[in-house]
């Protein structure tokens, strides 16, 4: 797909086809977020693939933004792992670094036909808890993909953006 078409096409899909994800979409997409850059390459960033019919069924009694998706990608940081700047205290890489790997798993799921969307709103040590991650490693949000189902549209709104003039600054 010509990559303008990803970005202007995506929209956040919440209902999804009964249908598995092949191996081959999931292994491009999983690499899509293992190659993403990340500050120094240290590559703090984690990724939990959730498709067992268990870890589908824990995901959903925990938050209903897990949706109806086959796979629910639970990306997380390892703190222990990410950059900090020398220049200015308290300021690191790793929500970054994170953010970046998730946005190159949406697009290229995108690209692959599959929908899919970030999500927040879920309670993240409580995930962190269900899935046994390691003590240093935190839960920053959740990806669920699959194959929208035939009635998904864009939300309302959804291509309403405020004014560049608003957002973009140019000095
Ligand atoms: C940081 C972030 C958090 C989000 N959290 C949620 C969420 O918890 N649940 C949800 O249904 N959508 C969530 N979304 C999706 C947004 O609502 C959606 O991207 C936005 O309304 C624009 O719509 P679009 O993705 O269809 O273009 C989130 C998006 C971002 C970028």
């Amino acid at each position: 797909m010509e990559f303008e078409q990803v970005l202007k096409g995506r929209f956040s899909v919440r209902n999804y086809q009964d249908r598995p994800i092949e191996d081959e979409k999931l292994s491009k997409i999983i690499k899509a977020g293992l190659i993403a850059p990340t500050a120094c390459n240290y590559q703090p960033q984690r990724i939990y693939v959730l498709k067992s019919e268990e870890a589908l069924a824990k995901i959903r009694g925990i938050t209903r933004c897990a949706f109806n998706a086959p796979v629910v990608f639970v990306l997380a940081l390892n703190e222990e792992e990410e950059w900090h700047n020398p220049l200015q205290e308290g300021i690191t890489s790793g929500q970054q670094d994170v953010a970046i790997a998730a946005t190159q798993m949406m697009l290229e799921a995108w690209n692959l036909g599959l929908g899919s969307c970030w999500v927040c709103y879920f309670p993240n040590g409580e995930v962190d808890k269900a899935f046994g991650f390691p003590e240093h490693v935190k839960s920053v949000m959740l990806l669920p993909v699959g194959y929208a189902a035939e009635d998904a549209v864009p939300a309302k709104g959804h291509m309403e953006k405020r004014p560049a003039g608003e957002l973009l600054k140019v000095l």
